[in-house]
């Protein structure tokens, strides 16, 4: 199995660490391919909890290259504290590499982020405010900083001054609403207060010390900067395994999924090729990861969202708070429709489902496996037209739940019938087999379908 991508199948949060995370166990590389620290992978690991945001999953195990690939933006400030919060944990990051071509989120990505998500008001995205969005504009626009671009100090300064040039007049916008805000807030204004903190320039846009400041990351971070595509092709060549792992998810695709209420990049298994730089035929196998309800943080569309004491059940449960932003996540019931789109959008060969414990206790579960629009037209595959789909009415099958606690089962005779009938129902429809399913956060917590590996 040399090359395998592994991506999210709903709308994210559905548990790719610990996918990636257990798949890591027989690969030699792992690389990040898109995204940034919008992102956030929760890993349990001998009851001790890691938290990612930019490192790849695989981390923990030592002696495999963990790579963030050219596709991803990266923010170095937290990149960096990662670093040291696994150094201080007693993980070797020595294996950790960083592409050359990795774009960098500057502090003027995040605070238009944060801009652009006021100036929307009602119409918001939902963003992380990472910057993730106004960082790949820039790469699209040719005004990007690269990760190499932190080795050269004179290099940098110019090409941070080139791209602050075309956003001055955003960036003056954002310094008069500060300076409303500051005053409203009595800041500065008060009898005594320092008018000049009110009337200053925001000290994270001024190109000295930005340069500088920047300039300091790359010296900490060049031991990591690599060619991490031909370490790809080293690693592929040799006949070693390498993953492919994705962040966010196909519902949040900028090409294929719920736009505008999307990410700026492409999570899809297609993307694996050009984030990581390596050819089609590098990928063998696509695991689809899908939870076994679903979840949505963010504004847009989400069909078969629950807002009653079911919805409340899978939050509660499913302890469904956003790691990277800690906001409360939607919650619904599974949707095939999306799911089955998802699978052919990725091609999938196999389906991880996680967080299966967590339906325990619901009865009847629900799973949606079409729409119908308002006008009464049926949907059985996923509809391209947003109107289509922000009006869509799920229809459902109800299939018998399961009471029992499932978090010690670990093959699939222990299920009780019904959990075992709902994924066998998931599986038909989907068209795909489901591999692995998850019955708690743990890492030894999973049912191995078919085929077993081994889990230390
Ligand atoms: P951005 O990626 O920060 O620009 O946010 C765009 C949309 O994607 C928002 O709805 C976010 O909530 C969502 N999003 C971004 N990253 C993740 C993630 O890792 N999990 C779930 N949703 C995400």
């Amino acid at each position: 199995m040399p090359g395998i991508a592994i991506v999210g199948a709903q709308w994210g949060d559905e548990g790719k660490g610990k996918v990636v995370d257990l798949l890591a166990e027989d690969a030699e590389a792992i690389v990040r391919f898109q995204g940034g620290n919008n992102a956030g992978h929760t890993i349990v690991r001998d009851g001790e909890e890691f938290k990612f945001h930019l490192i790849p999953s695989g981390i923990l195990y030592p002696g495999k290259l963990c790579m963030i690939g050219n596709g991803v933006v990266l923010d170095p400030r937290v990149l960096l504290e990662e670093i040291d919060g696994l150094k201080r944990r007693g993980i070797d990051v020595a294996n950790l590499r960083i592409s050359a071509n990795a774009h960098l989120i500057m502090p003027y990505h995040v605070l238009l982020d944060t801009a652009g998500e006021i100036k929307l008001g009602k119409l918001s995205i939902g963003t992380t405010r990472r910057g993730i969005g106004p960082c790949y504009a820039d790469k699209a626009l040719r005004l990007g900083i690269r990760v190499q671009d932190l080795l050269d100090e004179k290099i940098l300064r110019k090409k941070i001054m080139a791209a602050l040039e075309p956003k001055q007049q955003a960036l003056r916008e954002l310094s008069v609403q500060r300076r409303k805000l500051r005053k409203e807030a009595g800041e500065g204004s008060r009898e005594g207060g320092d008018q000049s903190v009110a009337e200053a320039p925001d000290p994270r846009l001024d190109l000295h010390a930005m340069s500088e400041e920047f300039a300091a990351y790359g010296h900490r971070l060049e031991p990591h900067i690599a060619d991490t595509a031909r370490l790809c092709w080293e690693t592929l060549d040799a006949g070693g395994t390498v993953l492919f792992e994705g962040a966010q998810a196909t519902l949040l695709d900028l090409d294929h999924g719920t736009y505008p209420f999307v990410t700026s990049s492409n999570p899809v298994a297609g993307a694996a090729c050009v984030g990581a730089g390596v050819g089609p035929a590098d990928i063998d196998e696509v695991w689809g990861v899908a939870k076994a309800y679903a979840t949505r943080v963010g504004a847009g569309p989400f069909p078969t969202e629950l807002e009653d004491e079911v919805g409340r059940h899978m939050l509660e449960r499913g302890h469904e708070f956003g790691t990277t932003t800690g906001r409360e996540r939607r919650c619904g019931w599974m949707d095939l429709v999306a799911l089955r789109y998802a699978v052919r959008l990725n091609r999938m060969s196999a389906l991880a489902i996680t967080k299966l414990d967590v339906l325990s206790g619901i009865d009847p579960l629900r799973v949606a496996v079409r729409y119908r629009s308002r006008e009464g037209a049926v949907f059985d595959s996923f509809p391209y037209h947003q109107s289509i789909l922000h009006s869509a009415e799920p229809e459902y099958e109800e299939l018998p739940g399961f009471d029992a606690d499932i978090s010690d089962c670990r093959s699939e005779a222990d299920l009780p019938p019904q959990a075992r009938a709902y994924l066998d129902f998931v599986a038909e429809h989907a068209g795909v087999p489901i591999r692995l399913v998850g019955v708690g956060p743990g890492r030894d917590q999973v049912v191995w379908i078919g085929e077993k590996r081994s889990v230390p």
